[in-house]
């Protein structure tokens, strides 16, 4: 009664006060009504790591690699915990089996997505393929990007790009080479610009050098292009606004922050305009690219402008960045264990002799995936999937999960649970020849997802970058640069190598 009389004279109070007891009383109606529910479905709730009043677990996580703090606390907690980010309610799933459940068994409850502030600007609204709830928009457009691009009849069609960006790889390596034998190469440097130009040719239809982009009224070079589009927007999809913890707060302008995430949209906006441009006119001429964009544009009834440009920029940006972490970091474990690349060196010999290694070849070169998938299971690009939203009452391995509650789904938990990989720590690509070969095969970890939501792109990373493995490994023998050994530490994410690798490389006699 007394809390009641407080509430009705709510205008007797400072303002701050009257929206506490607001939230307050709405939290203890929502929490009633969620214990009410879960009494109902008979399943007990998920246990949970102790965090303090308000903020739950904020502060433990501060140190933005949440994948291993949460790897962490399975081991107290076993595979699936739930936590509390501010207001919000979080399950965290560390185990294949509940991971599986989550994708695959319970999808049709947890097919949408709650994205952060920073994440609703950067995908427009969640106008791209890998950021959207399972709707009409998703279904047509991952059709789009598949028949068009990612698929296995359009990776045939794109071959040539392909064979392009392996061979100026090897070539501008060889350059460096020659202009000084003892200095060490980056390749980061030489890949990235190579992976950014396939993504062009596969997503616009060509490549650029430089570009006039008329709504900032100036001319960008190829490696701003790649800043603008790549770089930036990974940063900006990791910074936090602290209203994200406190939906309720949500009216309190944070201004800073929203100027830093709405400059990064307008650049690149106005960037993917001036390269969409001319391929446009070329498409509205009755010429066609062979691309992406010509595939959406001949759906422009079903997509705005708007869309076409940030699926457009999806296809640029996801070829860009994650298939660079998983090669880079091949090759960092190669040329850190002399063993295993001789190995490989004398497996790709074996199969090619004097030839060059070719895309056919991967099918006879278990060694080379066994690389591949055991990078990726060491130093998974995605640790965690993008976050879930359960949109209503469901379970997940025996307890009941309420609507409302978000799912992080932590592949790289996933990837280093004991009782799956014997001393998961070791990076060892022999665990990874039991069994059948088949290099087609996405599910021997989980670093691409799984269910409908599985990665698009998985064919596309896993040719290219075992292709540029392979070629490298031939041509090429690698050692680590002196220091480059301790040089783990990873940045941002997509678990990428904080530091370059820097490689001392000799041709092969
Ligand atoms: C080693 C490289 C890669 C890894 C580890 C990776 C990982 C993932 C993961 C874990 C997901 C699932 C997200 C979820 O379940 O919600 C995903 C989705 C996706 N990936 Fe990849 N990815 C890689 C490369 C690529 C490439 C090269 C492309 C395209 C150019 C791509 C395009 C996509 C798309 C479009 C989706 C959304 C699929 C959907 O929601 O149906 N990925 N990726």
């Amino acid at each position: 009664m007394a809390l009641m009389d407080a509430i009705l004279d709510v205008q007797a109070l400072p303002l701050g006060i009257a929206v506490a007891l607001g939230a307050l009383l709405l939290w203890f109606i929502k929490a009633y009504v969620n214990d009410q529910r879960r009494k109902s479905s008979n399943l007990p709730p998920v246990p949970g790591v102790p965090g303090l009043p308000v903020i739950g677990n904020l502060l433990q996580l501060k140190e933005k690699k949440p994948h291993k703090t949460f790897a962490k606390w399975a081991k107290t907690y076993g595979p699936i915990y739930s936590i509390k980010t501010g207001a919000n309610k979080m399950v965290v799933l560390n185990s294949n089996e509940v991971a599986k459940e989550a994708m695959v068994t319970r999808y049709s409850s947890i097919s949408t997505r709650k994205l952060s502030k920073a994440l609703t600007i950067l995908t427009g609204g969640k106008s791209i393929v890998a950021m959207s709830d399972y709707d009409d928009f998703y279904k047509m457009a991952k059709r789009l990007i598949l028949s068009s691009t990612l698929g296995t009849n359009a990776q045939k069609r794109h071959r040539g790009h392909r064979d392009i960006l392996i061979e100026n790889t090897y070539n501008q390596l060889h350059g460096s080479l020659n202009k000084n034998p003892l200095q060490a190469v980056n390749l980061r440097e030489v890949f990235q610009s190579e992976l950014f130009s396939l993504s062009l040719k596969q997503t616009l239809g060509k490549d650029v050098e430089s570009i006039y982009v008329e709504e900032l009224g100036t001319i960008f070079l190829k490696k701003e292009v790649l800043k603008v589009l790549v770089h930036d927007q990974m940063e900006g999809a990791i910074e936090v606004d602290w209203r994200d913890f406190f939906p309720f707060l949500k009216w309190i302008p944070n201004k800073s922050f929203e100027y830093k995430i709405q400059q990064m949209d307008v650049r690149r906006v106005a960037v993917m305009k001036a390269l969409i441009k001319e391929p446009k006119e070329c498409f509205e001429s009755g010429r066609e690219l062979n691309c992406y964009l010509d595939c959406l544009l001949s759906e422009a009834k079903t997509f705005t402008e708007k869309q076409i440009l940030m699926l457009s920029w999806e296809a640029i940006i996801e070829s860009s960045d994650t298939t660079l972490v998983v090669t880079e970091w091949a090759m960092y474990e190669l040329a850190k264990n002399p063993e295993n690349q001789d190995r490989l060196y004398r497996d790709i010999q074996n199969v090619c002799g004097p030839n060059k290694v070719t895309e056919e070849n991967l099918s006879q070169l278990p060694y080379l995936s066994a690389i591949f998938h055991e990078t990726l299971r060491k130093h998974s690009p995605v640790p965690i999937v993008p976050l879930r939203y359960v949109h209503e009452d469901t379970e997940l391995g025996g307890y009941y999960i309420p609507a409302g509650t978000e799912i992080a789904i932590n592949i790289y938990g996933c990837n280093n649970d004991k009782n799956v990989w014997e001393n998961p720590e070791d990076w060892k690509p022999e665990r990874f020849l039991d069994g059948e070969h088949d290099h087609m095969e996405l599910h021997k970890t989980a670093a691409f997802g799984g269910g409908k939501r599985v990665c698009a792109g998985a064919l596309q990373a896993m040719t290219i970058s075992c292709m540029t493995i392979g070629r490298l490994v031939q041509e090429f023998e690698w050692v680590l640069a002196d220091g480059e050994k301790d040089n783990v530490d990873t940045l941002g994410l997509t678990n990428q190598k904080l530091h370059p690798l820097q490689a001392i490389i000799k041709p092969r006699t």
